[in-house]
């Protein structure tokens, strides 16, 4: 028997670090899947949209940032097989952005020590993220 692949649904996401080497990560409001856990901040690219725009127009959505791509360092893939499709999320690394960091969709913004980002729940594609980051930071 041959089994039908899972659609792949492709997320983009960042790890803001500020001048401390904290990073940002952002509650799921409820209403939405996943609600209550912590992520790190960026979402769904768009049908012909390229990864890094769909970040930097996230970002200003979400978070309220102008981020210009030049300061975008890809990082690493996270993936992970949910029930009905396959989630790829490549992190990127950024630190430096205009404007004020404001949780305009979020239900609460945590700037973390990366040692400490294991305290927060998070969903299960954004967890080995964690462990990458505290090794690199
Ligand atoms: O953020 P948004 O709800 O648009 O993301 C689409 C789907 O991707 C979510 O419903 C969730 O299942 C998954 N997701 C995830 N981890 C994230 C962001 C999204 O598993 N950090």
């Amino acid at each position: 028997m041959t089994e039908t692949p899972l659609p792949i649904v492709l997320v983009v996401a960042v790890a803001l670090i500020d001048v401390d080497g904290r990073v940002l990560i952002a509650k799921r409001p409820e209403g939405k899947k996943l609600a209550g856990l912590w992520e790190f901040p960026g979402g769904k690219v768009e049908p012909g949209e390229r990864p890094e725009a769909a970040l930097i127009r996230e970002l200003r959505e979400e978070l309220g940032i102008e981020v210009s791509e030049s300061c975008l360092a890809p990082f690493v893939f996270a993936s992970h097989a949910y029930d009905s499709f396959h989630l790829l999320m490549p992190l990127y690394l950024c630190r430096r952005w205009d404007g004020v960091v404001t949780a305009r969709e979020h239900a609460g913004l945590a700037w973390v020590r990366p040692e400490k980002l294991s305290d927060y729940p998070m969903p299960p594609a954004d967890e080995p993220l964690v462990a990458w980051l505290r090794d690199l930071l």
